[in-house]
Protein backbone atom coordinates (compact mmCIF):
# COMPACT_ATOMS: atom_id res chain seq x y z
CA UNK A 1 0.00 0.00 0.00
CA UNK A 2 1.56 3.36 -0.87
CA UNK A 3 1.36 6.01 1.24
CA UNK A 4 -0.28 9.32 -0.07
CA UNK A 5 2.09 12.64 -0.13
CA UNK A 6 0.68 16.04 -0.35
CA UNK A 7 3.38 18.00 -1.98
CA UNK A 8 1.50 21.05 -0.90
CA UNK A 9 1.77 20.09 2.77
CA UNK A 10 5.25 19.46 2.93
CA UNK A 11 6.26 22.10 1.50
CA UNK A 12 3.83 24.77 3.86
CA UNK A 13 6.08 22.97 6.55
CA UNK A 14 9.53 23.15 5.12
CA UNK A 15 8.93 26.96 3.69
CA UNK A 16 7.53 27.95 7.04
CA UNK A 17 10.89 27.00 8.47
CA UNK A 18 14.11 28.92 9.32
CA UNK A 19 16.35 26.60 7.70
CA UNK A 20 19.29 28.62 9.49
CA UNK A 21 18.13 27.01 12.84
CA UNK A 22 17.77 24.39 11.41
CA UNK A 23 21.92 24.46 9.82
CA UNK A 24 22.70 25.50 13.32
CA UNK A 25 23.61 22.68 16.10
CA UNK A 26 23.02 23.03 19.80
CA UNK A 27 26.70 24.15 20.76
CA UNK A 28 26.70 27.01 18.51
CA UNK A 29 25.71 29.27 20.92
CA UNK A 30 24.45 32.88 20.51
CA UNK A 31 27.45 33.66 23.15
CA UNK A 32 29.95 31.70 20.82
CA UNK A 33 28.45 33.67 17.74
CA UNK A 34 28.32 37.52 19.13
CA UNK A 35 29.74 38.23 22.70
CA UNK A 36 27.77 41.53 22.35
CA UNK A 37 27.27 44.32 20.78
CA UNK A 38 28.85 47.09 22.82
CA UNK A 39 31.95 45.40 23.48
CA UNK A 40 32.61 45.66 19.55
CA UNK A 41 32.99 49.34 19.99
CA UNK A 42 36.12 49.43 22.30
CA UNK A 43 39.15 50.90 20.88
CA UNK A 44 41.35 48.02 19.58
CA UNK A 45 44.69 49.90 18.93
CA UNK A 46 45.61 51.32 22.15
CA UNK A 47 49.50 51.87 23.37
CA UNK A 48 48.91 49.31 25.76
CA UNK A 49 47.82 46.53 23.31
CA UNK A 50 48.96 43.50 25.72
CA UNK A 51 46.24 44.14 27.80
CA UNK A 52 43.28 43.12 26.07
CA UNK A 53 39.98 42.87 27.06
CA UNK A 54 38.23 39.68 27.64
CA UNK A 55 35.15 40.32 26.07
CA UNK A 56 36.02 39.85 22.76
CA UNK A 57 35.48 36.33 22.54
CA UNK A 58 33.32 35.36 19.83
CA UNK A 59 33.01 34.81 15.87
CA UNK A 60 31.48 38.80 15.40
CA UNK A 61 34.72 40.12 17.87
CA UNK A 62 37.44 37.89 16.24
CA UNK A 63 35.87 39.00 12.82
CA UNK A 64 35.66 42.71 13.99
CA UNK A 65 39.64 42.39 15.45
CA UNK A 66 40.96 40.88 12.09
CA UNK A 67 39.06 44.05 9.91
CA UNK A 68 40.32 46.58 12.78
CA UNK A 69 43.99 44.83 12.50
CA UNK A 70 43.32 45.18 8.51
CA UNK A 71 42.96 48.56 8.66
CA UNK A 72 46.07 49.24 11.18
CA UNK A 73 48.59 47.07 8.65
CA UNK A 74 47.01 49.05 5.55
CA UNK A 75 47.93 52.45 7.10
CA UNK A 76 51.74 51.29 8.40
CA UNK A 77 52.54 50.00 4.53
CA UNK A 78 50.76 52.92 3.50
CA UNK A 79 53.15 54.96 5.79
CA UNK A 80 56.24 52.89 4.77
CA UNK A 81 56.17 53.32 1.23
CA UNK A 82 55.92 57.57 1.84
CA UNK A 83 59.00 58.80 -0.36
CA UNK A 84 59.63 60.47 3.23
CA UNK A 85 60.29 56.86 4.77
CA UNK A 86 60.77 54.52 1.84
CA UNK A 87 61.01 50.93 3.94
CA UNK A 88 59.20 49.22 0.69
CA UNK A 89 60.09 45.78 2.16
CA UNK A 90 58.52 46.55 5.19
CA UNK A 91 55.35 48.12 2.66
CA UNK A 92 55.39 44.73 1.48
CA UNK A 93 55.25 43.09 4.88
CA UNK A 94 52.49 45.34 6.45
CA UNK A 95 50.80 44.67 3.00
CA UNK A 96 51.02 40.68 3.27
CA UNK A 97 49.86 40.94 7.13
CA UNK A 98 46.21 43.29 5.94
CA UNK A 99 45.72 40.75 3.46
CA UNK A 100 46.35 37.97 6.12
CA UNK A 101 43.83 39.90 8.35
CA UNK A 102 41.32 40.40 5.33
CA UNK A 103 41.62 36.39 4.27
CA UNK A 104 41.22 35.37 7.95
CA UNK A 105 37.78 37.86 7.83
CA UNK A 106 36.71 36.44 4.65
CA UNK A 107 36.94 32.84 6.23
CA UNK A 108 35.67 33.57 9.32
CA UNK A 109 32.04 35.40 8.06
CA UNK A 110 31.66 32.22 5.76
CA UNK A 111 32.59 30.35 8.46
CA UNK A 112 29.48 31.82 10.77
CA UNK A 113 27.27 31.47 7.10
CA UNK A 114 27.83 27.46 7.21
CA UNK A 115 26.68 26.93 10.68
CA UNK A 116 23.21 29.26 10.65
CA UNK A 117 24.92 32.32 11.33
CA UNK A 118 24.37 35.89 10.12
CA UNK A 119 26.52 38.46 9.13
CA UNK A 120 26.48 42.05 10.48
CA UNK A 121 29.17 44.27 9.89
CA UNK A 122 30.66 46.62 12.55
CA UNK A 123 32.28 49.66 12.11
CA UNK A 124 36.26 49.94 12.05
CA UNK A 125 37.75 52.07 14.27
CA UNK A 126 40.41 53.97 12.15
CA UNK A 127 43.88 53.90 13.59
CA UNK A 128 45.87 56.84 14.49
CA UNK A 129 48.48 55.15 14.60
CA UNK A 130 51.56 57.29 12.18
CA UNK A 131 55.15 55.86 11.78
CA UNK A 132 57.47 58.49 12.71
CA UNK A 133 59.04 60.37 9.80
CA UNK A 134 61.36 62.65 11.71
CA UNK A 135 63.24 60.92 12.59
CA UNK A 136 62.70 57.80 10.91
CA UNK A 137 61.69 55.58 14.10
CA UNK A 138 60.72 51.91 13.42
CA UNK A 139 60.99 50.01 16.37
CA UNK A 140 57.40 51.91 18.10
CA UNK A 141 55.52 50.39 14.86
CA UNK A 142 56.92 46.95 14.95
CA UNK A 143 56.06 46.85 18.47
CA UNK A 144 52.90 47.98 17.72
CA UNK A 145 52.66 45.73 14.96
CA UNK A 146 53.58 42.74 16.85
CA UNK A 147 51.02 43.33 19.73
CA UNK A 148 48.12 44.05 16.87
CA UNK A 149 49.28 40.02 15.98
CA UNK A 150 49.69 38.65 19.81
CA UNK A 151 45.88 40.34 20.22
CA UNK A 152 44.51 38.66 17.46
CA UNK A 153 45.96 34.92 18.57
CA UNK A 154 44.67 35.81 22.26
CA UNK A 155 41.51 36.20 20.71
CA UNK A 156 41.53 33.12 19.17
CA UNK A 157 42.49 31.12 22.11
CA UNK A 158 40.04 32.56 23.81
CA UNK A 159 36.99 31.77 21.30
CA UNK A 160 38.96 27.71 20.92
CA UNK A 161 38.30 28.05 25.05
CA UNK A 162 35.10 29.02 24.90
CA UNK A 163 33.96 26.83 21.80
CA UNK A 164 35.16 24.00 24.30
CA UNK A 165 32.91 25.20 27.31
CA UNK A 166 30.26 25.37 25.06
CA UNK A 167 30.59 21.70 23.80
CA UNK A 168 31.67 23.22 20.17
CA UNK A 169 33.62 20.42 18.40
CA UNK A 170 33.36 21.60 15.26
CA UNK A 171 34.19 25.25 15.99
CA UNK A 172 36.84 24.03 18.29
CA UNK A 173 38.44 22.06 15.24
CA UNK A 174 38.35 25.25 12.77
CA UNK A 175 40.19 27.61 14.64
CA UNK A 176 43.03 25.07 15.56
CA UNK A 177 43.06 23.53 12.13
CA UNK A 178 42.76 27.15 10.12
CA UNK A 179 44.23 29.66 12.55
CA UNK A 180 46.18 28.74 15.63
CA UNK A 181 49.01 27.29 14.18
CA UNK A 182 49.72 30.04 11.63
CA UNK A 183 49.05 32.65 14.21
CA UNK A 184 51.74 31.15 16.77
CA UNK A 185 54.24 31.43 14.59
CA UNK A 186 53.29 35.17 13.07
CA UNK A 187 53.57 36.63 16.84
CA UNK A 188 56.84 34.21 16.67
CA UNK A 189 58.15 36.16 13.58
CA UNK A 190 57.35 39.61 14.60
CA UNK A 191 58.69 39.21 18.14
CA UNK A 192 61.83 38.00 16.07
CA UNK A 193 61.40 41.20 13.97
CA UNK A 194 61.35 43.63 16.99
CA UNK A 195 64.55 42.40 18.20
CA UNK A 196 66.09 42.94 14.97
CA UNK A 197 64.71 46.39 14.82
CA UNK A 198 65.82 47.23 18.27
CA UNK A 199 69.52 45.88 17.50
CA UNK A 200 69.81 47.51 13.99
CA UNK A 201 68.26 50.69 15.71
CA UNK A 202 71.32 51.25 18.05
CA UNK A 203 73.15 53.18 15.46
CA UNK A 204 70.88 54.73 12.79
CA UNK A 205 70.64 54.18 9.26
CA UNK A 206 72.97 51.47 7.45
CA UNK A 207 71.04 48.71 9.65
CA UNK A 208 67.62 49.42 8.95
CA UNK A 209 68.30 49.54 4.85
CA UNK A 210 70.27 46.36 5.34
CA UNK A 211 66.58 44.61 6.95
CA UNK A 212 64.77 46.52 4.50
CA UNK A 213 66.16 45.00 1.96
CA UNK A 214 66.02 41.84 3.28
CA UNK A 215 62.08 42.09 3.49
CA UNK A 216 62.68 43.65 -0.01
CA UNK A 217 64.32 40.42 -1.40
CA UNK A 218 61.54 37.94 0.37
CA UNK A 219 58.83 40.26 -1.42
CA UNK A 220 58.21 40.93 2.41
CA UNK A 221 58.00 37.61 3.85
CA UNK A 222 59.94 37.66 6.90
CA UNK A 223 63.26 36.02 5.98
CA UNK A 224 62.96 34.03 9.01
CA UNK A 225 59.58 32.50 9.04
CA UNK A 226 59.96 29.35 8.15
CA UNK A 227 62.42 28.52 10.96
CA UNK A 228 59.96 29.17 13.40
CA UNK A 229 58.00 26.21 11.21
CA UNK A 230 57.31 24.05 14.40
CA UNK A 231 56.98 21.04 12.14
CA UNK A 232 60.08 20.77 10.34
CA UNK A 233 60.95 18.88 7.56
CA UNK A 234 61.65 15.18 8.26
CA UNK A 235 59.70 15.58 11.68
CA UNK A 236 56.69 14.50 10.68
CA UNK A 237 56.97 10.56 10.93
CA UNK A 238 54.68 9.93 7.53
CA UNK A 239 57.70 11.19 5.85
CA UNK A 240 60.15 9.02 7.03
FE1 LIG B 1 44.47 36.49 11.24
FE1 LIG C 1 48.78 36.39 11.35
Amino acid sequence: MSTEIDPKKIIAEVSGHDIDQWVRTAAFKPEVEEAGGSVLSQAFICENCNSSPNSYQSIRGHIHQELTGWLFFRKLGADCSRSNISLHGFARLWERSAAECLADFKWLEKYLIARGGRSKPTSIEATTFEWPDNPIEPVGPCKEAFFVEKKLLEDLERLCSLADKSGDAALTDAIQSRFMHKETRHVKSLGDLLRQVVRVSKQPGLGIYLLDRELRDSDGIVPWDCNNETLQRGDDPAEV
